[in-house]
């Protein structure tokens, strides 16, 4: 018997199929339909030769525990009863987290956050998301709506965020962003010409920095967390993003100076954070 973890992102659809101990046996991914009922079907069907006992998927929006509903800007889908879609498409049961929750679950199993008490995730993509370990475990608020690193405020009346709010940290630090701030040009290029010595890209990653460092520096001073890893498309950049976040947050005076790490797990934690949340629906494998 199979399990199956999946991750539902801005474009694509990630689908992971494990066995025993939570190996991973194949993955492969389809582009997101606009409709949550065509994406649970999509779901259902691409599952459906494994046989898989259950499904556990991650999201990237804001859930509602009570509703066990989905609200997911970046995907223009409100208050989506996602979970119940998929069981309906798929007979299954199935179970529906947080995208930066999964990448956390991930983490904390085999990762940058293992035998950390005292931890932070933040996951650098289309938003931000992540999340938070205490005394060893991860933190949700009962309601599931928190927490939401992305929507700390940075910027006092900054810009407006599809949230509601102004000024949301996710509108100063996620890929995006520093897409815009290079012009149109991709993080990797923009980080490859930072580190080959050219000022101009230099400048403009150093203010990304700046601002990804802002968040940083509140988060540490409400958790004094041992370890802050930094996931998403960009910690690709590995340790120049280290090496510059470390010597910003020295000059922002955070206070303790915080473990920065590099999430281990990149286009996989989604899928295996889904599969180890679909554990607590009870099911076993063989
Ligand atoms: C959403 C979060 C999500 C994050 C990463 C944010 O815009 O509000 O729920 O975890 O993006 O996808």
């Amino acid at each position: 018997m199979f399990l199956s973890g999946i991750d539902i992102g801005g474009t694509s659809i990630k689908f992971g199929i494990f066995y025993e101990k939570l190996n991973l046996l194949q993955q492969w991914s389809r582009p997101t339909p606009k409709e949550p009922a065509e994406a649970a079907a999509l779901i259902a069907a691409q599952l459906e030769p494994y046989h898989v006992a259950a499904i556990g998927a991650g999201a990237p929006g804001t859930l509602n525990a009570a509703r066990e509903t989905i609200t997911a800007d970046n995907l223009a889908w409100v208050d989506v009863p996602l979970a119940a879609l998929l069981r309906r498409a798929s007979g299954l049961p199935a179970v529906v987290i947080n995208d930066g929750h999964a990448a956390m679950l991930a983490e904390m199993r085999s990762g940058a956050l293992q035998n950390v008490q005292t931890g932070i995730l933040l996951t650098l993509g289309t938003g931000i998301g992540g999340g938070i370990v205490i005394n060893g475990q991860c933190w949700r608020s009962p309601t599931g709506l928190a927490p939401e690193l992305g929507h700390i405020i940075t910027h006092s009346d900054g810009l407006p965020c599809p949230c509601g709010q102004c000024g949301c940290f996710e509108q100063y630090a996620s890929a995006p962003v520093l897409i815009r701030m290079a012009g149109g040009e991709s993080p990797a290029d923009l980080i490859a010409r930072a580190r080959s010595g050219n000022a101009a890209a230099q400048a403009v990653f150093a203010q990304y920095v700046h601002e990804l460092c802002t968040g940083i520096v509140s988060l540490n001073s409400i958790f004094a967390p041992e370890v802050v890893a930094l996931g998403g498309g960009i910690s690709e950049a590995g340790d120049f993003l280290l090496d510059a976040c470390h010597t910003t947050l020295a000059r922002l005076h955070a206070n303790p100076q915080p473990t920065l790490r590099l999430a281990a797990h990149r286009n996989t934690a989604g899928i295996i954070g889904g599969v180890i949340a679909s554990l607590k629906l009870g099911v076993t494998m063989h």
